[in-house]
């Protein structure tokens, strides 16, 4: 059976409720989290409320009359749930479309499991052909970019301004044969906040939409 992508993303998204016990749950955001948050608001009597990875997330929650938590306000959450641009067999992924890359990294940092919710167009033998988004201060952008041309690729500003107030280079052409060793290198350049690379820490279940059902893949 044929389903449109928006469909797939829809059933992942409800398979990630079997997760959903009760506490705090970290959302994500994009489109495929909005269909969580969706699903999220139909079990909303089991959990205290959610962590959320960007403004747009925290007004999504609340519109759905979930209770929004400031993450220095807890103590961790067991979940963290989250769409990805390209993710790896093993669970290294690349985020950072919808420019929420670093809070969603430090939101997942606070959570037990990351779950990975995708599309099987996401999911990918390399990472690379998405250009790599990386947040900087606005001062660096000039420096930063010059260093991300020495790395191989070609950084590209986004017309948009982060939650945070910095801006985006996301970087085309970049060959990410191990994403670990790239994550770290582009976090040291001065200036970078974070860049979309989540490998050192890597999701632990991959939820992905096929059309033959969701498959359930965990490392
Ligand atoms: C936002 C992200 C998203 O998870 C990623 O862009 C996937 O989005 P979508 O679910 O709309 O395909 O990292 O910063």
């Amino acid at each position: 059976m044929a389903f449109s992508q928006d469909e797939l993303k829809q059933q992942v998204a409800l398979a990630a409720i079997h997760y959903v016990k009760s506490g705090i749950i970290g959302v994500g955001t994009g489109s495929t989290a909005n269909y969580f948050i969706e699903e999220l608001a139909k079990v909303k009597n089991k959990i205290d409320g959610a962590v959320a990875s960007s403004e747009a997330t925290a007004q999504r929650l609340k519109d759905h009359g979930i209770e929004v938590f400031d993450l220095n306000a807890i103590d961790g959450m067991d979940i963290y749930v989250d769409g990805a641009d390209e993710i790896t067999e093993h669970m290294h992924m690349l985020k950072g479309g919808g420019g929420a890359l670093t809070r969603e990294k430090i939101v997942a940092a606070n959570a037990k499991d990351f779950i990975c919710i995708c599309d099987a167009t996401k999911y990918v033998p390399v990472l690379g052909k998405f250009p790599l988004p990386v947040e900087v201060l606005p001062m660096a952008r000039g420096y930063v970019a010059r260093e991300l041309v020495k790395l191989g690729g070609q950084p590209k500003l986004r017309d948009f301004t982060t939650d945070n107030g910095n801006i985006i280079l996301d970087v085309h052409g970049l060959n990410i044969p191990d994403p670990i060793e790239m994550e770290g290198k582009i976090n040291q350049i001065v200036g970078v906040v974070t860049n979309g690379l989540f490998a050192a820490r890597p999701a632990n279940i991959l939820l992905l939409a096929t059309h033959e059902g969701v498959k359930t893949i965990t490392k």
